[in-house]
């Protein structure tokens, strides 16, 4: 059993920490979104661009109303009391920028834009359909579908500019992101698991109500 599973045996069992989880997935879509934004040169936006930050923010929204409805309405913020394990989610897209940054070399933010895009995306791929039906199971069917959709079209989006951008070192230089993205994304989770064994030693009785 990976990292993941182990997770969702404890979000079976604790709504209220699956919740804490949606928020925290809400957060890096929102991230995402403002990453762009404040990374992005204004002669760099083009409709692709403006079309996949909106499409990032409606994704934080519907992760957002999900973790809202399974918490009763106890998770209004990114607060950090209001994630699970948020310091490390956080560390997770700055570890990606800082690790494609350093590869790159020669600062260039357009590049970083479309290899953290594609790491990020490559990940969504990995995790959102099975968490789909996951969610289904939890009484959220079809929350995913959408945005699965939208993510494949943003990866194909930038794998296309980074085969123009930078062809030649582009898969050289994916070997070792791919790498590194793996590792962050390890840490990541095993903290997220780390907060439902403490979150259950010490709260014995596992509360599975959200409202009690
Ligand atoms: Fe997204
Ligand atoms: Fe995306």
């Amino acid at each position: 059993m990976n990292t993941f599973e182990n997770l969702l045996g404890y979000f079976k069992k604790d709504s209220m920490l699956h919740a804490r989880f949606i928020n925290t997935i809400s957060l890096l879509e929102y991230i995402g979104a403002r990453k762009i934004l404040k990374s992005q040169h204004e002669g760099a936006i083009s409709a692709t661009v403006l079309g996949h930050v909106s499409e990032e923010i409606r994704h934080a929204q519907i992760f957002k109303r999900v973790a809202l409805k399974m918490s009763g309405g106890k998770l209004p913020t990114y607060d950090d009391q209001y994630l699970l394990a948020g310091p490390a989610a956080r560390d997770y897209f700055q570890g990606l920028d800082h690790g494609i940054a350093a590869e790159l070399e020669i600062p260039n933010g357009w590049l970083n834009y479309l290899y953290s895009t594609l790491l990020i995306e490559e990940r969504a791929g990995k995790i959102y359909p099975s968490y789909n039906l996951f969610l289904g199971e939890q009484g959220f069917p079809g929350v995913l579908e959408a945005i699965v959709l939208e993510e494949n079209e943003h990866l194909k989006d930038v794998y296309d500019f980074l085969g123009e951008a930078d062809a030649e070192k582009m898969e050289m230089r994916l070997v070792r992101m791919r790498a590194l993205e793996e590792r962050l994304y390890d840490a990541f989770m095993k903290q997220a698991l780390t907060e439902c064994q403490v979150h259950v030693q010490n709260e014995p009785s596992w509360t599975i109500s959200p409202t009690a």
